[in-house]
């Protein structure tokens, strides 16, 4: 079983993760994490802090001439802000002089972790609440995206909307319509998103987004949106429907949920589903060629709807994942709060903010989808070293077919 660990605050010296269970001699090179730990930095309407940093994972253990051993590997994740932090944030005495915040912003987890924790400071609740605790989870779900690499299995987001600014076309539909071309992959998608600022796959949609952040930043006030995390090459069988935290649907919308600020999930058609005829929602089973006595046919689907998983098993067409972010609580136009000093009525802080995180949020989407993946994956597969999960992988693969017709011969 696969499992990671962060640790660190926002404002701290360092994040620090723990990653466990991952085969031996993967290859992984820091490059590729820090690739990655960018794109999550990325994107119109973010504040200040992204400016100032720019993270890269410092690999401590676990790989070695750039494969993995099998071992934990952990990481370390520097904050270049740290010295602007050291007394605000030491381990140590307090300094008499800092600053204790008592306003809480609603929205965020300012009052309910003073409340759960017993604080007199809520710098304490900001610290771990806040979503710089991603760049970490970018560093684990890496691993596993560049594990899943070596099935064939791709993965890619895209924005789909901000501030209830939608595409005139939508490539969802696309996607549940199972109308891509046949050597589209998952990371197409990022490939062409991480060109738009906003992560759009649209040029005039780029623009009236943009135009709507602006509208929101001048009136000192923040937006949310929805994006798309999309997974190509996904085996049929990962995830099962024998339990409740055996589904592979549930576990996809735990992770993408566990995302700061993501509020909605859905796969596939997801919520739309739901006002359709059963005709309209479900994918036909198809028999992919001209002559169904040949071998080397498959079994497959007209359509997509389904978002590539049914009885929380997955169908090997693409893993459709919906995300909702919810706006931004940090309001440079704040809205109101209590003082808990004086038990007042004031005006929420502001401090250091982004006005819209939306495409950060779709990329962290994604290494929780390859995280989601990978455990699932080593669970049907197992292995040791990545040469034997490929051996038992292959072998699957290879007889899946047959055995179906086998089977009901
Ligand atoms: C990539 C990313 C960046 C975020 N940046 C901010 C921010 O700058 N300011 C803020 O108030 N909230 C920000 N958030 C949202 C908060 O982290 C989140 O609202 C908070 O942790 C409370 O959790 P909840 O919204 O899930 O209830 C961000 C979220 C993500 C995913």
């Amino acid at each position: 079983m696969i499992r990671f660990l962060t640790a660190g605050e926002s404002h701290g010296k360092a994040l620090t993760v723990i990653v466990e269970g991952f085969p031996s001699n993967l290859k992984i090179k820091n490059d590729y994490l820090n690739f990655h730990l960018k794109r999550r930095q990325a994107g119109y309407g973010r504040g200040l802090r992204m400016k100032i940093e720019s993270d890269t994972a410092e690999i401590i253990s676990g790989i070695r001439f750039q494969k993995t051993l099998g071992s934990p590997i952990s990481f370390l994740i520097k904050n270049r802000d740290w010295e602007n932090w050291v007394e605000r944030m030491s381990p140590e005495n307090k300094n008499p002089g800092i600053e204790k915040i008592s306003i809480p912003r609603p929205g965020h987890a300012d009052l309910v972790g003073v409340s759960k924790y017993n604080f007199d400071d809520i710098r304490n609740s900001i610290e771990r609440s806040s979503a710089r605790e991603t760049a970490a989870r970018v560093a684990a779900g890496t691993i596993a995206r560049r594990f899943l690499e070596e099935f064939g299995i791709s993965i890619g987001s895209f924005v789909e909307s901000i501030g209830g600014v939608y595409p005139k076309e939508n490539f969802s539909e696309k996607l549940f319509k199972n109308d891509i071309p046949k050597n589209f992959i998952g990371w197409d998608l990022s490939a062409q998103s991480d060109r738009s600022e906003v992560r759009v796959l649209n040029k005039e949609h780029e623009l009236k987004i943009i135009n709507k952040i602006k509208l929101a930043k001048k009136k000192g006030d923040t937006l949310g949106g929805t994006f798309y995390v999309v997974a190509t090459g996904v085996p049929v069988g990962l995830g099962s429907f024998v339990h409740y935290d055996t589904k592979l649907d549930a576990d996809i919308a735990q992770a993408i949920m566990s995302i700061n600020a993501v509020k909605g999930v859905s796969i596939g058609t997801g919520y739309e589903a739901a006002e359709k005829f059963g005709s309209e929602s479900h994918d036909e089973i198809i028999f992919r060629g001209n002559n169904p006595d040949k071998s080397g046919q498959v079994l497959s689907r007209r359509t997509n709807r389904a978002g590539g998983i049914e009885g929380g098993i997955s169908t090997g067409l693409p893993i459709i994942v919906k995300g909702a972010m919810k706006p931004i609580s940090t309001l440079m136009t704040p809205i109101q709060s209590v003082d808990l000093k004086t038990m007042k009525a004031v005006d929420a802080r502001r401090e250091r903010s982004d006005f819209v995180a939306v495409p950060a949020c779709a990329v962290i989407g994604e290494s929780m989808l390859a995280w989601s993946l990978v455990k699932f994956f080593l669970l049907k597969f197992g292995g040791d070293s990545i040469e034997e999960t490929k051996d038992n992988f292959r072998s699957y693969t290879k007889k899946l077919n047959n055995r179906i017709r086998k089977n009901f011969k």
